[in-house]
């Protein structure tokens, strides 16, 4: 039954939103999935849906395009009960009823595209990533990002940075990332240079277009207002620093780039909860690429790949790091997908360059819970 599966979306989406710190969502997803039942407006605009709902995150698609609505202030009586706002279960159910009425045509159109996310929160992890690379190689770094969105993690260097007890970065920057962190430290103190940097998405979001802004702001959940701040300051430094996310499938993209020859710096491929979203076969096709370029590594031309992607073993995402020659697979940390809690596993290192025998330092830092 098409019902019971769009009602199965909502319920599991409800749930995630409540583990994952949005209950305002949850709120609105549970009016929307009763209005769903009583065959209300929100059937009226999922009765063609004839993909998987779940697949499709159609419950994202929907708190998304009333956010949307709210962003734009096409709906005042709607944004009166969003956050930073409170409302009563009954005024935000009459506020999205009234939305879902007067709005049918905007919403049956936003919910055409499929949620388009960057998390900033997620430089908060992968910083120690490049510290850790930076370290063990002691060169400048030549970044490659695959399924990049809009780039916002493509300037990781220019944000700040609260990492337990240390600092890290440019102090005046209003993008400031203070995970809730837990465990050693990343090497703070190494130095680490990005020569060049270049990334990739199949379906990159144009920060120059205002609705693909709107887009990514309208699907931040709306009551987390301090990551949607953060992501207008995001946008802000990734729109002046111009960095050009190439519209490209990850396989050719990777293959292409690691055929290039990058003497004198570290080639690091990165990439932050993507992985799941590619089919099989362009995983297989960009490990069998990296399995290439990691056996081509050399201490004048290391290869790293540095992932923060859902774990296999324990439960939510960890970030990982290898690094070529060598090819130690480390765990640096685990987190919340955000970014927002961070634990990090690898042993504290000190801060301080590298001088030399760079990866002879990654084993001697290594930790037990790795
Ligand atoms: C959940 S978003 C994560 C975006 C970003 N990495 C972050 O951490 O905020 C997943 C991204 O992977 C991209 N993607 C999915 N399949 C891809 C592929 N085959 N090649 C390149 N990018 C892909 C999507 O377009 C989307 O931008």
């Amino acid at each position: 039954m098409v019902s019971d599966t769009v009602l199965a979306a909502f319920g599991k989406q409800i749930d995630w939103c409540n583990s994952l710190g949005s209950p305002f969502t949850a709120r609105v997803l549970g009016i929307l999935a009763d209005d769903f039942g009583r065959g209300g407006a929100t059937a009226e605009l999922a009765a063609d849906w004839t993909r998987d709902p779940i697949g499709d995150a159609l419950a994202l698609r929907f708190a998304g395009a009333l956010h949307a609505v709210v962003l734009t202030d096409a709906a005042p009586a709607l944004a009166a009960c969003y956050p930073p706002r409170g409302s009563t279960d009954d005024a935000l159910r009459a506020a999205v009823l009234a939305a879902l009425d007067e709005r049918r045509d905007y919403i049956r159109n936003f919910l055409l595209s499929p949620p388009q996310t960057n998390e900033v929160g997620r430089s908060g992890v992968l910083l120690g990533g490049f510290l850790h690379i930076a370290r063990a190689t002691g060169l400048p770094l030549r970044t490659l990002e695959i399924g990049a969105s809009a780039g916002l993690n493509l300037v990781w260097d220019q944000y700040h940075y609260t990492l337990g007890s240390g600092e890290w970065g440019d102090a005046t920057c209003p993008v400031r990332l203070a995970p809730e962190w837990t465990g050693g430290q990343p090497a703070l103190g190494t130095p680490v240079q990005v020569v060049s940097r270049r990334a990739c998405d199949v379906a990159p979001v144009d920060l120059e277009d205002p609705a693909q802004r709107l887009r990514l702001r309208a699907f931040i959940w709306a009551d987390q207002l301090e990551r949607l701040a953060r992501l207008e300051a995001a946008i802000t430094i990734a729109r002046a620093a111009g960095h050009r996310v190439e519209q490209a499938d990850a396989a050719t993209w990777v293959r292409d780039r690691l055929a290039e020859a990058a003497p004198g710096c570290t080639t690091v491929l990165y990439h932050s909860i993507m992985w799941q979203y590619m089919p099989q076969a362009t995983r297989d096709a960009i490990s069998a690429t990296i399995a290439q370029a990691s056996a081509a590594a050399t201490r004048a031309a290391p290869f790293a790949w540095l992932r923060f992607e859902p774990a296999r073993v324990v439960e939510g995402p960890e970030m990982r790091c290898t690094v070529w020659p060598g090819g130690e697979d480390v765990q640096l940390a685990t987190a919340h997908a955000h970014g927002s809690t961070v634990q990090w596993q690898h042993g504290a290192m000190a801060g301080g360059a590298m001088a030399g025998g760079a990866f002879d330092a990654v084993d001697a830092t290594a930790n037990p819970k790795r």
